[in-house]
C-alpha cells in the first residue's frame, strides 16, 4: 500500500508509544514506524503484551499494527523512508561530571541526532518530543548541518503533556498542542506539515504554534507549575495537622477561586514520575547556568518540600508506632508513582519503603500493576520484602498500612476483614487521603491522614 507519509519515531518508551499510536489511528493513510534500541521492547509492542500498561492503549495498537503502524528495531531504514521523524528517547537527570543530579543527559539525544545525519539520504523535518533544556535543538541544527551533511534538516519542537493513566485521553483530546519551529521559511513550513497532522483530530485553535525556543522552554515550565501547586498544597499540609485545619476544607476553598481552580490540589506523600523532579532540576540547572540564583532557589524549593513531604510521612509513622519501627510488619498499598499506571519512577513509595527499611522494618508490598517494577527498584534490599498482589493477603500480620498509590481499588476494600487479620494496635497511615477515615476509626484501626487531625484510640 502506498501511503501519503511516512512518519517514523525514534524511542518506543511512555511517550513515544501512546504517541504515535494515536497518530497511526488518526490519521490511517499515513504509515507510522517506532523503532528503539532495545530488541526486547519491540518484541514486546509486537505481542499481546505490550511493554506499558495504559487503559484503551492495547485496543489502538491492536486496531493499527501491521496496518500503518509498525514496531522495529531497523533505526537505520526508519531514517531512510521517512519525511517526519519523532524523537522521544529518553533525557534522564546527569548522573555524572559537571551538571550531575540536576542537568539533563542529553548523549542518547546526541548519539540519534548523528544516526540520523549519517542514514538520511533525503530532507527529513525532526521534531523534538522528548523534553529537553532551552536551546537543544541549536546543538541539533549544528550536529545535522555540518557541511558534509548537504541534506536539509529542519527541527520543531512538539513537546508532549500526556499524563500517564490518561494518556490515550489526554492525547485524543489534549487542552492544547504546542508547535515550535525556527521563523524561517523552511521553518514555517515544517511547522504547517506537523500542523496539518494533528488537524485530522485535533480542532485547530487548540493548536498553538510559536518560536521554538518558547516552545522548549514552555514544557519545562508547565512541569514546573503543576508540581508547584502539589508543593504547595502539600506545605500547607504539615500546618493543617499543626492547627486541626483540615487540608481537604482548605483545598476546596481555595480551589473554588476560578484564578486558581480545583484541579492538582489533592495533598499526598509527595509526587513522583520520570518528569517532575527531573524537568525542575533542569529548569534550576539553567537558571544557576546564566547567574539567575533566586530564581534557582526558588524552583529548588519546589523540590525540597517535596523530599520534605516524603520523609515527615515516615518520620510521622516512626513516632507514632512508639519510636520504633524494627521488627514490625508494614503493609504499603500501592507502589506505582500514581494510580492506574505500572510505572514506579520516582515513586514516593520508593524513598518510603527504603527508609522503613532502613528502620529496621519488614515490608510487604501489594499493588495492582507495578510489582514488577517494584521487585526492581527494591532488588538489593528485597529480603527484607514481600511482595503479594492481594491486598487482603498482603496487610494479614502486619502492625499498620501505609498507602502510597490512590488506586480505587483500595477504597473498596473491606476494612473489617483485614482488621480482624492484622496485629493490634492498627495503624493507618494514608498517604493518598482516599479512605474514608472515620469509618476506620469505627472499626477499630488508628488512622493517620494528610493534613487533617488523626483519629486514634490511644
Ligand atoms: C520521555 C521523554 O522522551 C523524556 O524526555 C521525558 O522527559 C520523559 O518521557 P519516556 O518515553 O518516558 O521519555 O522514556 P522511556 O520510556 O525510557 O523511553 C525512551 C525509549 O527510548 C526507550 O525505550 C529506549 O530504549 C529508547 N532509546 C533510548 C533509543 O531508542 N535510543 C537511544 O539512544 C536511547
Ligand atoms: C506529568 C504532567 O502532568 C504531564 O503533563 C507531563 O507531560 C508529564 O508529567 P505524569 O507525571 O504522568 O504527568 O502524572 P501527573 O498526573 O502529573 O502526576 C505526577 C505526580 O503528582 C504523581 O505522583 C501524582 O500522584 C502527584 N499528584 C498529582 C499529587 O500528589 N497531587 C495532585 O493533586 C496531582
Amino acid at each position: 500500500m502506498n501511503f501519503e507519509k511516512n512518519i517514523l519515531c525514534i524511542g518506543a518508551g511512555y511517550v513515544g508509544g501512546p504517541t504515535m499510536a494515536m497518530i497511526a489511528w488518526k490519521c490511517p493513510s499515513y504509515k507510522v514506524t517506532i523503532v528503539d534500541i532495545n530488541p526486547s521492547k519491540i518484541v514486546q509492542w509486537n505481542s499481546d503484551n505490550i511493554p506499558i500498561y495504559e487503559p484503551g492503549l492495547y485496543e489502538i495498537v491492536k486496531a493499527t499494527r501491521g496496518k500503518n503502524l509498525f514496531f522495529s528495531t531497523d533505526i537505520d531504514k526508519g531514517i531512510r523512508e521517512s519525511e517526519i521523524i519523532f524523537v522521544s528517547v529518553n533525557t534522564p537527570t546527569k548522573t555524572f561530571g559537571a551538571g550531575a543530579g540536576m542537568a539533563a543527559d542529553l548523549q542518547y539525544w546526541e548519539k540519534t541526532a548523528r544516526q540520523i545525519k549519517n542514514s538520511a539520504e533525503s530532507p527529513k523535518i525532526i521534531v523534538e518530543k522528548s523534553t529537553l533544556p532551552v536551546r537543544t535543538a541549536l546543538a541539533m541544527e549544528r550536529i545535522l548541518a555540518s557541511p558534509d551533511s548537504g541534506i536539509a534538516f529542519d527541527i520543531l519542537s512538539n513537546p508532549e503533556f500526556l499524563a500517564e493513566g490518561s494518556a490515550v485521553n489526554d492525547l485524543q483530546n489534549p487542552d492544547r498542542v504546542l508547535i515550535g519551529s525556527r521563523e524561517t521559511p523552511g521553518g514555517l513550513k515544517a511547522r504547517e506539515a506537523l500542523v496539518e497532522i494533528y488537524t485530522h483530530w485535533v480542532p485547530k485553535e487548540k493548536i498553538i504554534t510559536s518560536d521554538i525556543w518558547s516552545t522548549e522552554l514552555s514544557k519545562l515550565v508547565a512541569n514546573a507549575f503543576l508540581a508547584q501547586r502539589i508543593s504547595s498544597i502539600n506545605s500547607i499540609s504539615v500546618l493543617c495537622e499543626k492547627t486541626e485545619a483540615n487540608i481537604s476544607e482548605v483545598a476546596r476553598a481555595v480551589g473554588a477561586d476560578s484564578r486558581l481552580g480545583s484541579r492538582f490540589l489533592n495533598a499526598s506523600v509527595g509526587f513522583g514520575g520520570s518528569c517532575f523532579k527531573k524537568d525542575i532540576l533542569n529548569l534550576v540547572y539553567l537558571c544557576r547556568y546564566y547567574g539567575l540564583d533566586v530564581v534557582a532557589d526558588y524552583w529548588e524549593g519546589v523540590v525540597r518540600i517535596n523530599e520534605y513531604q516524603k520523609e515527615r510521612f515516615v518520620l510521622n509513622m516512626l513516632s507514632t508506632m512508639f519510636n520504633t519501627l524494627a521488627g514490625k510488619k508494614i503493609c504499603l498499598f500501592g507502589f506505582a508513582f500514581k494510580a492506574n499506571t505500572g510505572d514506579t519512577r520516582e515513586s514516593p513509595a520508593i524513598y518510603v519503603a527504603r527508609r522503613l527499611v532502613e528502620e529496621r522494618a519488614e515490608l510487604v508490598i501489594t499493588d495492582p500493576r507495578a510489582l514488577a517494577n517494584a521487585e526492581t527498584d527494591l532488588s538489593d534490599i528485597k529480603d527484607r520484602i514481600s511482595f503479594i498482589e492481594d491486598p487482603y493477603r498482603a496487610a494479614a500480620g502486619c502492625d499498620a498500612i501505609a498507602v502510597m498509590t490512590e488506586w480505587d481499588l483500595f477504597s473498596g476494600l473491606d476494612f473489617e476483614r483485614i482488621y480482624t487479620q492484622m496485629s493490634k494496635p492498627c495503624f493507618i497511615f494514608d498517604g493518598r487521603n482516599i479512605l474514608d477515615h472515620e469509618r476506620l476509626f469505627e472499626i477499630g484501626f488508628n488512622v493517620f491522614p494528610l493534613g487533617k487531625s488523626a483519629l486514634k484510640h490511644f
